[in-house]
């Protein structure tokens, strides 16, 4: 048995239907951004870095990556408390360009609104969300997601990008917590 497989309810998305997914994503990107010469993907960090790594190879428009890291204040909560911080800034310029965010999950929509609003006070010509994963039911705050890879029912899940404790991002599929490890 492999240490994640205790934790493990059942595989929700399986891992050739994740890619499956991203590369139609990064195929519809690629035709919604053509010609577009100042494209910047970012990566919110951590749980954005396996869809980021994966949706770039997709996109063939030339795009540059940068990564912000936000967190909610509060450790070992599940759930977001609305109060999210800036851990670490992006390094480039975003005025002017256009930004795609990409995202893991939005739950209840707390950190994109933050994120969202970060970004736009910096004045982009645009500014898209791309996310893998929704969790609609549990949503506080109205986001607007143009590109979406999965809506999902209101369970825990961790793996392609989502950690457990941190752990096990580096799953290929993502799967539903059992409810006894929460
Ligand atoms: P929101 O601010 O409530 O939308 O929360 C978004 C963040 O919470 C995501 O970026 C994830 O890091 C985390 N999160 C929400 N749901 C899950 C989940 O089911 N598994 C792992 N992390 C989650
Ligand atoms: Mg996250």
């Amino acid at each position: 048995m492999l240490p994640y497989e205790k934790f493990l309810a059942e595989i929700l998305i399986d891992e050739v239907t994740v890619q499956r997914r991203v590369a139609e994503l990064g195929a519809q990107i690629s035709s919604d951004y053509a010609g577009v010469d100042n494209l910047i993907l970012i990566c919110i960090l951590k749980g954005g870095i396996m869809f980021l790594v994966d949706l770039s190879r997709h996109i063939t428009v030339p795009h540059e990556m940068d990564f912000l890291a936000v967190s909610s204040y509060g450790k070992g909560v599940r759930e977001s408390t609305g109060k999210v911080r800036i851990d670490m800034d992006l390094s480039a310029t975003v005025t002017d360009r256009h930004v795609l965010i990409v995202e893991d999950i939005i739950d209840s929509g707390e950190t994109l609104k933050f994120v969202m609003d970060v970004l736009k006070a910096r004045q982009p010509a645009s500014l898209r969300l791309c996310a893998l994963l929704n969790k609609p039911e549990r949503r506080k705050v109205d986001i607007a997601i143009e590109y979406q890879g999965f809506e999902i029912e209101n369970k825990f899940v961790f793996g392609y990008g989502l950690d457990l404790d941190e752990k096990y991002r580096n799953l290929p599929f993502v799967g539903v917590v059992k409810s006894d490890a929460l």
